[in-house]
């Protein structure tokens, strides 16, 4: 049977990173045959996506380089999910979706973000079959940013407000694909609701 591809999403400092392992090992120890990866990926595309991040470089170029990284990384996990593996990956698609729709927005040579970044997707081959959106205020966020010392040119606390309304309005048109679990809370309150969206149907 084929694997389920699923994904963690959020702002900085949501708390992906940690809940989706925690899931990942969860998923293992019930038995399944588990992946976990995350994007930007661990390979020279993914590499080249932290020097734009880091280095600011131009958004348009820098939004080309996050889809390259997704075209690799999904045509590299499409044989684990066809073998029957479970893939947990921290951040996908909706993360352009949500982070490029808003740096994006206003520029005149893209008049129309949301509907260009999903034309670039159709290159894009794989879906996730559930999206665990993980919603923390832009502020909560940053300060658990804060608090692990890492904040990049991204993590600006009215930016991310407006991300986090990009990822509710995405949940909001998908709401069987995608779950918006509360994210403020204990480790392990946060973990439990996560895993009650991963599992109910
Ligand atoms: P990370 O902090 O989860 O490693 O992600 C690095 C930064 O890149 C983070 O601020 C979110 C941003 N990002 C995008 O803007 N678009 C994307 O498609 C991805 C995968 C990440």
């Amino acid at each position: 049977m084929r694997g389920r591809f699923i994904v963690f999403e959020g702002i900085d400092g949501s708390g992906k990173s940690t809940v989706s392992r925690r899931v990942a090992g969860h998923l293992a120890e019930r038995g399944e045959d588990v992946h976990w990866t995350m994007e930007p990926t661990d390979t020279a595309a993914g590499r080249a996506v932290r020097a734009a991040i880091e280095g600011r470089h131009e958004p348009v170029s820098t939004t080309l380089l996050f889809v390259a990284d997704r075209i690799q990384h999904a045509h590299a996990l499409e044989s684990r999910l066809a073998d029957g593996q479970t893939v947990v990956c921290d951040r996908y698609l909706h993360s352009t979706l949500a982070y490029q729709g808003v740096t994006l927005a206003g520029r005149p040579d893209v008049p129309d973000p949301t509907a260009w970044l999903r034309d670039l997707h159709a290159h894009v081959a794989l879906r996730p079959d559930r999206v665990v959106l993980l919603d923390l205020p832009a502020e909560a966020a940053l300060a658990r940013a804060e608090a692990r010392g890492a904040t990049d040119p991204f993590e600006k606390v009215d930016f991310l407000e407006r991300v986090r309304a990009a990822y509710l309005d995405l949940a909001a048109a998908e709401p069987e694909r995608i779950r918006v679990v509360d994210a403020a809370g204990t480790p392990d309150a946060v973990f439990a609701r996560a895993l009650d969206a991963v599992d109910r149907a």
